[in-house]
């Protein structure tokens, strides 16, 4: 078993492939302490001395005059509150005569092959041969509040899942004011932090800088994982790159608010925390009642963020994501979106269809605009009935005529809002999320829909149903397009108004689990608003996500990277649009837009019957490089070769199956440099002492394969590099496919 509790020393020993986990009980009061995370130690003598218990100020049992000391300097590995430790707490818990204080102690602890479910939420997954758990449930003997402290080994990941499950053991009820999901302390190194910042139509931006004193926050309160801030944080040492240094990574398997912050103290020591955003929650439990917070991944490499990329992806595609799509290549869409926005009718889509399966194209998306009064996005999002104004004859008769093209059909919902101009608002305006006697924000003109409730739950599925089972339909876009702001339930009793986002979240996921359990084949891709809410939380429900509303393939080439950092490239939605792009007015080749969609899912969002002669012949060589590479893409290894975030002018990555002996080279020339004819470019994951034949790939010509000529070994050219002739002008792609021979 790769977790052991060692008796004597009171240590539990948490191994993964490569990494260490180590954290022990105090003898005296119980409290449990972290004793260490990081590379794989085979022999852990000596380990509890990290403890430093018979030292001041570490001595809890005599060192009255301390304490504060001790607290403030002592590992925990879930922090107390209000009793001393004047670092952010782990856990805050209001009892009825208002005192907040929690102080946690060892009580007891089992450990188990396999992982149990969390309670209405994603969470990592695994079989009893490939998951080890411990349970550490601790208690505060005053409150009797208790925690039941998770940690899930996998036996072929470099990641362990922690969670926390709160107890109400008291006689009266409680109001959780905070739980963090997972607390690390740290000893003090000096450390970078990275997080992933963004906004709509820029998501998930890199940004790296040193963590001083104090604290460094992320979070959400959008209700949502968010544009703006990723539910992730990566703490670096000074040296880590792609390939080398060390690096600790936590993600958030969550879809609503979050805070991840780390804090430096006095005695650089750092403590990294996440979970749900303490600010807009509150949670009321009664007697005897349980809280059970979401799951925080955490991984360590040795081997720089490419180490820690390759850890989450393979945690995610072997034990996260659940959809039978997972595996399979995913049929080459187009999304009507960008070609019409609302202004559509079935003739129209037809047309697109049409020229579509000419060109190969596998499936019609029809987006927003489809139901009740859609003519523009200020009314009928609570209204999924077919607008026959715009689709005469129903929607069976025109998915039947796309069906009869040889494509698949999918279909675009926004289920958890209402418009206020909407039959649904006119007859339950308590459904919208707001506050009695306030004036609630209109995003979008939009509200949000109170799917914390079950009346609301059920209504809006039954009517999801009726269109889903009213046509063939084989794909839903699940979209979400405003934050949830104004927060006021009308079916929740005022001590519990400050469970109403978690709610709403808890809510979302029981609607998509039930959609999926009604389809189970269905193909899902949820969005919000680009990639507003892409987090693993979402990946448990649909093996893809709309990365981004921006489809400009230079924009892209930034948030791919950021979004790849932590993520599969098989869940990033990608599309080939018309230029002059519509988000950025940029213009770039028809074959760089493919390549950086070839990147992702692949598919296109244009009027595929207004494309230039050129750009319509490129479509069928674009979708067969799609063919031909799409399951190296989706099975393979990611390295991340150059960043244009940090060279100014390209960007270089590269996907290698998982036996070395095949690989896909993607570089973009961003901006022209002058007097330079080629580039060296060290490449990664090859076999040092194969010889691999270099071809390139062409996106636009009758021939998809073009020998270079050249043969190198993997030792040259992971070693010394590959020479890439620089590519003429600005925004060029080049991609390149190697071949063991
Ligand atoms: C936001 C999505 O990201 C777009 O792709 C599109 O579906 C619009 N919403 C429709 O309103």
């Amino acid at each position: 078993m790769s977790i052991r509790y060692l008796e004597k020393e009171r240590i539990f020993w948490l191994d993964t492939p490569n990494t260490t986990y180590l954290l022990g009980i105090v003898a005296q009061e119980g409290f449990l302490g972290h004793l260490y995370y990081g590379k794989k130690l085979e022999d852990v003598t000596g380990a509890e001395t990290l403890l430093r218990t018979s030292e001041p100020p570490y001595v809890p049992e005599k060192n009255d005059r301390d304490r504060s000391s001790f607290f403030d300097a002592f590992p925990f590995e879930y922090a107390s509150h209000g009793v001393g430790d004047f670092r952010e707490s782990s856990l805050k818990i209001r009892t009825g005569r208002g005192h907040e204080a929690v102080s946690l102690v060892y009580l007891k602890h089992e450990i188990r092959r396999g992982k149990g479910k969390l309670s209405g939420l994603p969470a990592t997954f695994g079989t009893e041969s490939d998951v080890t758990t411990l349970l550490i449930t601790c208690v505060d003997p005053v409150t009797k509040i208790e925690a039941e402290l998770s940690y899930s080994t996998f036996e072929r990941v470099d990641a362990i899942a922690r969670s926390v499950r709160i107890k109400n053991g008291s006689a009266d009820p409680v109001w959780v004011e905070k739980v963090m999901s997972a607390c690390l302390d740290m000893e003090g190194k000096e450390f970078d932090v990275l997080s992933l910042h963004g906004s709509w139509a820029r998501e998930r931006q890199m940004e790296r800088k040193p963590l001083g004193h104090g604290i460094y926050s992320v979070g959400s309160l959008r209700g949502e994982s968010s544009h703006q801030e990723h539910p992730f944080l990566g703490i670096l040492s000074k040296n880590a790159d792609q390939t080398s240094g060390e690096v600790y990574g936590f993600h958030f398997v969550y879809s609503g608010n979050f805070l991840a912050q780390a804090q430096r103290n006095q005695f650089g020591q750092v403590r990294v925390q996440m979970g749900i955003h303490p600010e807009a929650f509150s949670w009321k439990l009664a007697s005897g009642e349980s809280f059970q917070a979401p799951e925080v991944i955490l991984t360590y490499s040795a081997e720089g963020l490419g180490g820690m990329s390759r850890s989450l992806h393979d945690l995610y595609l072997n034990h996260l994501i659940r959809s039978p799509w997972l595996h399979q290549k995913r049929p080459v869409l187009i999304n009507n979106w960008e070609a019409t926005y609302f202004d559509f009718t079935a003739e129209k889509i037809l047309d697109i269809a049409r020229e579509s399966a000419k060109l190969g194209i596998e499936m019609l998306v029809l987006d927003d605009g489809w139901f009740g009064n859609r003519f523009d996005d200020n009314r009928s999002l609570g209204d999924w009935w077919v607008n026959e104004e715009k689709l005469r004859g129903g929607l069976g008769k025109l998915v039947s005529e796309i069906n009869a093209l040889g494509m698949k059909f999918g279909l675009w919902f926004e289920p958890e809002m209402i418009s206020p101009e909407s039959r649904l608002y006119e007859e339950h305006p308590d459904w919208a999320i707001q506050i009695p006697g306030r004036r609630a924000c209109r995003a979008r003109n939009q509200f949000v829909l109170d799917v914390s409730r079950g009346d609301v739950r059920d209504y809006i599925l039954r009517q999801m149903f009726a269109v889903l089972h009213s046509a063939n339909v084989e794909y839903v876009k699940w979209d979400m397009n405003r934050p949830l702001s104004d927060l006021g339930s009308a079916d929740l009793p005022a001590d519990r108004q400050g469970e109403l986002s978690h709610r709403y979240v808890l809510g979302m996921y029981e609607m998509q689990e039930r959609l999926l359990a009604e389809f189970p084949n269905l193909l899902l891709e949820n969005c919000s608003g680009g990639g507003g809410r892409f987090d693993p939380g979402m990946l448990y429900f649909s093996p893809q996500i709309w990365c981004s509303d921006d489809t400009d393939a230079i924009e892209r080439l930034g948030i791919q990277e950021g979004t790849a950092l932590l993520y599969p490239l098989s869940c990033m939605g990608a599309h080939v649009s018309v230029c002059p792009n519509h988000t950025v007015g940029r213009t770039t080749p028809f074959s760089t837009r493919g390549m950086t969609a070839l990147a992702g899912t692949f598919g296109y969002e244009l009027d595929v019957t207004k494309l230039s002669e050129e750009d319509k012949a490129a479509v069928p060589k674009q979708i067969r490089a799609y063919h031909a590479y799409s399951d190296l893409i989706r099975e393979g290894v990611y390295y991340r070769i150059a960043s244009a975030r940090e060279t100014r002018d390209y960007d270089c990555f590269q996907v290698t199956d998982r036996g070395g002996r095949k690989s896909l080279v993607f570089f973009t020339q961003v901006l022209a440099t002058p007097n330079m004819k080629s580039r060296c470019i060290p490449l990664q994951g090859l076999k040092k002492d194969a010889k691999y034949r270099i071809w390139q790939v062409n996106l636009d010509k009758e021939q998809m394969l073009t020998d270079t000529g050249k043969v190198a070994s993997g030792a040259v050219l992971m070693n010394a590099g590959m020479i890439l002739e620089r590519p003429w002008g600005d925004f060029q792609g080049r991609l390149l496919y190697l071949e063991e021979i």
